[in-house]
């Protein structure tokens, strides 16, 4: 099978070691990729969010699947024009994309479906906001409808500045605050049959303890070891196969990949987002722990042939992901410094380019992922910080808490 990968960060990265991995995949093609994915993939030039020059670029390499990593190509219609030229694509077209691509859109469909979610209110201006902002209280919790590439929220206690947000944004939802830990689970779905991966923990904010301003994620691990028993069963029973049901009845069935961001409240997981894609860095650790091939997976999805792929296999142990940023990240993030000690295994690439003598640059926000897998939490997270250790790049910053308090016990689930 030749798989055609469109993107090129971590999330990326972590994709095309899977599918690289798998032996039913015989050549990788990544447009546009990145310097680490090249050692695996051979490398395109792509406007990735025109549809039309990726699913021209798929008939050119011959591709079998075309597998869509960011959200913007499926929500500008990529996948559509992939499938149109005869082609498989995982990855939702732009109608069932727009449970990510829109708050608005993802609340109708969560009201709809009954499943369990904040209370929310869709607001078009300022007398809206104030009146939603009083009606929940704080902590306030505002989102702007569309995609922000993970600048889109504001939580504050400061009414003032959930209502600048709102006034900066145009169309906001704004929503009630859920108390309780946050779960990633990733569900591969053709639309009718659904095959949730291992939950995994992201950490938003910048800071540690949870501080700062949220990122598009500092870190993660998977699995759980503190989630409540029947999580999974119960989130796919309340939350992905309604949603899936509404999205067919809807006559735009959602296949790819559904991210559920969920919070684990007094009553019961509640969903906080979702997203139309793998997300970023938790598929660096969920991925690293998948045992079956990444390829036959996502081309069943691609297929409709769900049903009747083989149950999932797993690795015991667990992963830990540490992200490291570059200076100013996230309110503006310095590009164009020299990274060295990348060249290891585990070091997975997000934001980085190369110059044309061949040194290694940063180029974005989260510029290399640190990935380890061990037999347990407390060798992967040591392991995973043994190689942030020999990474060198100026100004650089990056978590030093993320897996901590579930190694701990500390993750507490509120009663
Ligand atoms: P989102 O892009 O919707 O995932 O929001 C980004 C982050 O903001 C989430 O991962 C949460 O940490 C936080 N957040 C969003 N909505 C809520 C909510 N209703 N209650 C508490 N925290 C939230
Ligand atoms: N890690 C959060 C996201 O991918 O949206």
């Amino acid at each position: 099978m030749r798989v055609l990968l469109i993107g090129g960060g971590g999330r990326e990265h972590a994709l095309a070691l899977g599918l690289a991995a798998d032996p039913a995949v015989d050549h990788l093609i990544a447009a546009p990729g990145n310097p680490g994915i090249a050692a695996v993939a051979e490398l395109r030039p792509v406007d990735q969010n025109d549809p039309e020059a990726v699913a021209a670029l798929a008939v050119r390499t011959g591709a079998d699947l075309v597998v869509i990593g960011p959200e913007a190509p499926l929500v500008a219609g990529v996948a559509d024009a992939v499938r149109a030229a005869g082609i498989a694509c995982f990855g939702p077209g732009a109608d069932a994309a727009r449970l990510e691509g829109s708050k608005a859109f993802a609340k109708e469909i969560m009201t709809a479906a009954k499943v369990p979610t904040a209370r929310a209110h869709t607001c078009h201006n300022a007398d809206e906001t104030a009146s939603a902002l009083d009606d929940f209280g704080p902590p306030y919790v505002v989102k702007n409808d569309g995609l922000a590439a993970g600048k889109g929220v504001v939580v504050t206690e400061d009414w003032a500045v959930a209502l600048a947000h709102a006034e900066r944004c145009g169309q906001v939802v704004v929503e009630e605050y859920l108390h309780g830990p946050e779960v990633s689970l990733f569900v591969v779905t053709d639309g009718e049959a659904a095959v949730p991966l291992l939950p995994a923990q992201d950490f938003k904010r910048v800071g540690e303890g949870d501080t700062g301003p949220n990122t598009g994620g500092m870190g993660a691990y998977a699995p759980l070891p503190w989630t409540p028993a029947g999580l999974v069963d119960d989130v796919m029973a309340t939350v992905v196969h309604p949603t899936l049901a509404e999205m067919r009845h809807r006559g735009t069935p959602f296949a790819g990949l559904l991210y559920v961001g969920l919070a684990i409240t007094a009553a019961g997981p509640k969903v906080i987002e979702f997203n139309a894609r793998f997300g970023d860095p938790e598929t660096q650790v969920v991925l690293a722990l998948l045992e079956t091939p990444l390829g036959g997976l996502l081309h069943a999805a691609a297929t409709g042939t769900l049903a009747a792929h083989p149950p999932l296999r797993w690795r015991s142990g667990a992963g830990v992901t540490v992200v490291v940023a570059s200076a100013g990240y996230p309110a503006a993030p310095r590009t164009g410094d020299v990274i060295t000690g990348a060249d290891r295994d585990g070091i997975i690439h997000a934001g980085t380019t190369r110059a044309p003598d061949g040194a290694l640059l940063s180029a974005g926000g989260r510029v290399l992922c640190a990935t380890a897998v061990a037999p347990e939490l407390a060798a992967a997270r040591a392991a995973a910080y043994a190689l942030v250790e020999g990474v060198r790049l100026e100004g650089s910053h990056h978590r030093r808490d993320i897996a901590l308090a579930a190694l701990e016990g500390r993750v507490g689930l509120p009663q």
